[in-house]
């Protein structure tokens, strides 16, 4: 930890110093600098401000989907606006390239390791590895399991994003039979489990009784007389998951729910019902369900307002998204980063379990988007500006 008292027009000056140690390139000596730029007694006087500087590398997991293309986009914007650089290593949805961008981060004399997961068990070595070099970590988005090497935890409300997709096909669904087709994202993500538990919980009442009829899972059948906790029913949930799960890939989700129309009969389609776990696997499975001549009409979830699914929705081609500000997200990693480098502690509002211990957290609220209010949550809210859309009122 370094904190550094030093003058405004000197910060100025040496924003490139700025740039370089939370690019997670290695820091030059910050004695050095301070010595070759001795400020002018007018610069004394003027404004005094306390600078935190330190060194904090990000690891995020995929180039492959836009979720993660923003949130590289979003902390290039945030960091820039705040006069930084900064350089984000991609995990290439391998445990292995993870951990050596972590170690590669370490060897640069990074503080703070901030890390979303691609596999949270198998992140662990690498939260551990941190660790080790005395770095703390903040695990972003996903949560890093059975560690204690775990300091914070950046998250949105991953209950409420399950909550908000199945109270979506609550609201739309009138009568008792209606089918319901349950999709999940990898069981290595802890979040599928978290965004299940949140869908489920809305889900099970109306599956008791009657509104909807489970047609694609045995396990989830043979538990639709009760509630699951994430934790407390980890196993149970995972029987379930590992039958509907994604692995979050696009193509995955479309070859299973293929597979699931192949074996439903005509009378389990008609008008149906699809928890879909986010908006890549959500627009692939709409269009496997689009594509069967059996289907009349479907109502499908997703997340993460991606630009694409936001044009779906637009079209009537998805029935919703979730909206998790990535902006907030980002801005909370870095309030986090920052706390870490003064030597204080992110501020918690509550604590999430991941196996071995409750990780501090402050959890972001979400927001439902479709048709009715994508023009106020999407474009005059600043996410996406309306020139990436056709067909907007
Ligand atoms: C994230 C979602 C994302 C999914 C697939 C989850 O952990 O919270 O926003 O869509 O991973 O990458």
């Amino acid at each position: 930890m370094k904190k550094i008292k030093i003058l405004l027009p000197f910060l100025i000056a040496f924003s490139l110093v700025t740039v370089m140690v939370l690019s997670g390139c290695p820091a030059p000596p910050v004695e050095e600098v301070i010595e070759e730029t001795t400020p002018t007694p007018e610069e004394e006087v003027a404004t005094e401000e306390e600078v935190v500087t330190g060194s904090v590398g990000i690891v995020l997991p995929s180039k492959d989907e836009p979720r993660w293309i923003q949130d590289e986009t979003r902390f290039n914007d945030a960091l820039e606006a705040a006069g930084y650089d900064v350089e984000i290593l991609f995990s290439e949805e391998s445990p292995a390239k993870e951990k050596d961008n972590v170690e590669d981060l370490i060897t640069k004399g990074i503080q703070v390791l901030i890390i979303c997961p691609h596999d949270a068990s198998a992140a662990a070595a690498a939260a551990e590895a941190a660790r080790d070099a005395d770095v703390k970590v903040v695990s972003y988005d996903r949560l890093i399991r059975d560690t204690d090497a775990v300091d914070y935890y950046v998250t949105f409300d991953s209950v409420s994003v399950g909550a908000a997709q199945a109270q979506y096909l609550v609201d739309n669904a009138t009568g008792t039979g209606n089918p319901l087709y349950l999709y999940a994202g990898a069981v290595t993500d802890n979040n599928s489990f978290i965004f299940f538990q949140g869908a489920w919980n809305v889900l099970q009442p109306k599956i008791a009784d009657g509104t909807f009829v489970i047609k694609n899972s045995s396990e989830a059948v043979a538990l639709q007389d009760m509630q699951l906790d994430a934790t407390a029913d980890r196993d149970k949930m995972g029987d379930i998951l590992g039958q509907i799960t994604t692995n979050w890939e696009f193509d995955d989700a479309k070859t299973l729910a293929e597979a699931h129309l192949t074996v439903a009969s005509a009378t389990d389609k008609g008008d149906v019902f699809i928890l879909a776990p986010n908006d890549g696997t959500g627009r692939a499975i709409a269009d496997a369900f689009a594509a069967d001549s059996d289907v009349t009409s479907y109502v499908v979830t997703g997340q993460d307002a991606e630009i694409a699914s936001v044009q779906y929705i637009i079209d009537g081609k998805q029935s919703m998204t979730v909206l998790k500000d990535v902006r907030t997200l980002v801005a909370d990693a870095i309030a986090a980063a920052i706390a870490y480098l003064e030597g204080s502690t992110p501020e918690a509002t509550t604590t999430y379990n991941n196996g071995v211990i409750d990780v501090p957290c402050k959890p972001s609220i979400v927001i439902t988007v479709d048709q009715d209010n994508v023009q106020e949550t999407i474009i005059d809210s600043g996410y996406w500006p309306a020139s990436e859309f056709t067909g907007l009122d």
